[in-house]
């Protein structure tokens, strides 16, 4: 197995940013990764498992060792009357694999059509869109221990998902490599058209029967439509979480914004839009030298060419304070700061 040194991870990344790992390797099994591990200076370098790179901010050069993903592999496990078991290897692109499940009429994940990124990323941050999380799919994982070098399989209350969240991004931060992920799928479709822009979608493409077919492409027309393509454009999709505030603190908000775009939660509080606050407090569009506010959407920062790491993170800095400062509102990064 080959691993190069002081590698560019410019197009590693869908910010385009241009840095370098000290140590970087592609691996496409398990015997890959406990080669590379069995270098005692491996085993005990700084890590990093490398998916799309669709969620990262690099502000600096990695000094450490990059693992690029680049497990394969598709296979129904097992089926019962209602469910189809899908395994995926974590380097699947994700986007493929919902297309390869829509192609067998397995149901389920057509509104998580065209997120960016790989299968083994998926539960870092439960990735979510349109009305649906992984969460809601998943049946169970497989990583691999890096301190025992073991396989370990993980159900879905191990691993605490929640809105963007897994216990991967907290207590088992680095101590993990996702090999694989299981979803359990429908057999029977249920349509969760739940968010109004899909349903004027299938509405301007003229489509009178819903299928998961025509689901997935209506999500695919939106998300075209709205947020910008890191091909042309850097980016990493929201740059924050939306926020959740308290029932009264939203209200409280709302005489002052009455147009003010919040979301009832079952836990009584409120989610708000933080593309919202940003606009609102004048972001959007704006934009410092590379790094920059997208203009049709104020929750994506994007980098125009040449930004570096930390001019885009000193920019969100800036929107953090400013919406704190304006609204009393914390955000929070979605983004992976590495
Ligand atoms: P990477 O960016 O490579 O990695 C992300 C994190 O996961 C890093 O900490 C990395 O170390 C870790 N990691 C990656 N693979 C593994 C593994 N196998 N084992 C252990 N750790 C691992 N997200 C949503 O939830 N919903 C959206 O609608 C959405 N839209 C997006 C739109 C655009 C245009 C873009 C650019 C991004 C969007 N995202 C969205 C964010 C992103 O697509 C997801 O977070 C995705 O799951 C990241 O996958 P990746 O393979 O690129 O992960
Ligand atoms: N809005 C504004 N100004 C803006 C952007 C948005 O006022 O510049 C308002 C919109 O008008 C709308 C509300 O904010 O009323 C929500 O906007 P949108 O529907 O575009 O969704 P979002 O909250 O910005 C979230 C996810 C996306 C996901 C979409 C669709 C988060 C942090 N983001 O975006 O996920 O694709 O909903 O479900 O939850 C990602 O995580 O990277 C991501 C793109």
């Amino acid at each position: 197995m080959q691993i190069l040194e002081y590698h560019s991870l410019k197009k590693f990344n869908t910010f385009g940013i241009d840095i370098s790992a000290k140590y970087f390797a592609e691996f496409s099994s398990i015997a890959d990764i406990q080669e590379i591990l069995s270098n005692p200076n491996h085993l005990k370098s700084k890590k990093l498992i490398l998916g799309g790179g669709s969620n990262l901010l690099f502000t600096k050069n990695f000094d450490g060792l990059v693992l690029k993903n680049n497990l394969k592999g598709i296979e129904l496990v097992k089926e019962d009357t209602d469910f189809y078991y899908v395994k995926s290897a974590a380097g699947e692109v994700w986007h493929e694999f919902v297309l390869h499940c829509i192609k067998k009429n397995y149901a389920g994940l057509e509104n998580l059509s065209l997120i960016p990124g790989n299968v083994g990323a998926s539960p870092m941050q439960n990735i979510g869109a349109y009305g649906v999380e992984i969460k809601d799919l998943f049946y169970e994982l497989e990583a691999f221990s890096i301190a025992d070098k073991t396989i370990r399989k993980f159900n879905k209350s191990e691993c605490k998902f929640g809105y963007r969240e897994s216990i991967f991004k907290h207590e088992l931060k680095n101590k993990f490599i996702i090999t694989s992920v299981t979803f359990k799928l429908l057999k029977k479709p249920l349509f969760n058209t739940s968010y109004g822009a899909i349903e004027t979608e299938l509405g301007a493409m003229g489509i009178k029967e819903k299928t998961i077919k025509t689901i997935s492409q209506a999500v695919c027309n939106i998300r075209n439509s709205k947020l910008p393509n890191p091909a042309e454009i850097g980016n990493a999709g929201s740059f924050f979480k939306n926020p959740e505030v308290v029932k009264g603190k939203y209200e409280f908000l709302k005489i002052k914004y009455p147009e003010m775009v919040g979301y009832n939660l079952e836990n009584g509080n409120v989610k708000l839009a933080a593309g919202w606050l940003i606009e609102k407090a004048g972001w959007k569009g704006k934009n410092f030298g590379d790094a920059g506010v997208h203009k049709f959407q104020a929750l994506v920062l994007v980098n125009y060419g040449n930004a570096k790491g930390n001019e885009i993170f000193d920019l969100s800095q800036k929107i953090l304070d400013s919406v704190k400062e304006k609204f009393g509102v914390e955000l929070e990064r979605e983004v992976n700061i590495i």
